[in-house]
């Protein structure tokens, strides 16, 4: 299995140490910036013999090394800075996934894509469009990690184990994520009679606002042990042929009567990519969260034909 992670910032980097100490794949790690991705990998490789893992991880900035990659994860492009929207990287970042496609599809035309940059929706979209891979082989990461947020929040409210949490988050990465209270279980019980309406509003507000809560922090950058903590669960999803429902961006082709978009949806992983959209059991409200941030999405991707 042969990963390779474009971009070598926070994300990238902590995404190939991942993959690699997990044994799932050798991964190739390229940026723009020449030495950088040598060094990083040259480093990640040094701690092999006390973490024991394969030395697998190739630092390069030459795209022919990439070829015949089975999944290519892109995380190359500019991260949010304090005060800014994810929606505000929206033309820097569309130029450089636009650039990645194009040097990256050609050498590994049965890759899986998994899109990280943002604004992670409309970055999916536009890869799917630039590479021309059937659209179950482009995805986007966002779901894995806004619930990741939210499972975690909601451990530290009632002060249990992370562990024993589970909760997804649908719709887009941003504004209008969808949280689904009546999914969500701690040791098998339902969240909901655990907690009070305006407990989960604040959870859910955090969670929304996971992001922005580390960019304000860190002041330079944005996070990247929990993004590629969660890029690492798809990629081993996807190389390991699992099948397990993670929530992804996915191109919807009806379900939740959606058509035609990339949006936050329950996806079926395995070697194929998105293997199927998962249709939960969601009431009216819930669809119509759904289909807003569809429709909201929607009209950005349009936006992106101006730019
Ligand atoms: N989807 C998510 O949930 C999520 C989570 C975290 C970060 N992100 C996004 O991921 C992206 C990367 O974040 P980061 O913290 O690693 O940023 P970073 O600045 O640390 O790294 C970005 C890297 O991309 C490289 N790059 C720029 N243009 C390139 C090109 N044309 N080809 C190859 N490499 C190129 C840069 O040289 C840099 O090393 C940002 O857009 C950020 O907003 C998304």
């Amino acid at each position: 299995m042969r990963v390779t992670v474009v971009g070598s910032g926070f994300v990238g980097q902590t995404t190939a140490m991942r993959i690699v100490q997990k044994g799932l794949a050798e991964v190739v790690l390229i940026d723009i910036i020449e030495d950088l991705p040598q060094g990083l990998a040259l480093d990640i490789n040094e701690s092999s013999p006390v973490e024991r893992f394969e030395p697998s991880v190739v630092g390069t900035n030459d795209y022919a090394d990439t070829m015949g990659s089975d999944v290519v994860v892109i995380t190359a492009g500019f991260p949010r800075r304090p005060g800014m929207s994810r929606m505000d990287l929206l033309g820097k970042n569309a130029a450089i996934v636009r650039d990645v496609v194009e040097k990256t599809a050609p050498g590994s035309p049965e890759a899986v894509l998994i899109v990280v940059t943002n604004p992670l929706d409309e970055m999916a979209y536009l890869a799917a469009e630039v590479s021309g891979f059937p659209k179950q082989r482009v995805m986007g990461m966002a779901g894995v990690l806004d619930s990741a947020r939210l499972r975690y929040f909601i451990a530290g409210e009632l002060g249990v184990s992370p562990l024993v949490v589970e909760a997804m988050t649908l719709g887009s990465h941003g504004e209008s994520m969808v949280p689904l209270p009546r999914h969500a279980t701690v040791d098998g019980k339902p969240l909901a009679d655990l907690v009070d309406g305006t407990t989960l509003e604040r959870l859910y507000e955090r969670t929304r606002d996971g992001g922005a809560e580390i960019v304000a922090l860190l002041q330079k950058g944005s996070a990247y042990y929990a993004p590629s903590a969660s890029i690492t669960q798809m990629v081993n999803a996807i190389a390991a042929d699992t099948k397990e429902v993670l929530p992804v961006c996915a191109w919807c082709t009806g379900q939740y009567g959606i058509d035609g978009v990339y949006v936050g949806v329950p996806a079926r992983l395995g070697r194929g990519g998105v293997e199927e959209i998962v249709e939960l059991d969601l009431n009216e409200d819930e669809i119509a969260q759904l289909r807003a941030a569809a429709d909201g999405i929607r009209s950005k991707c349009a936006d992106l034909a101006k730019l």
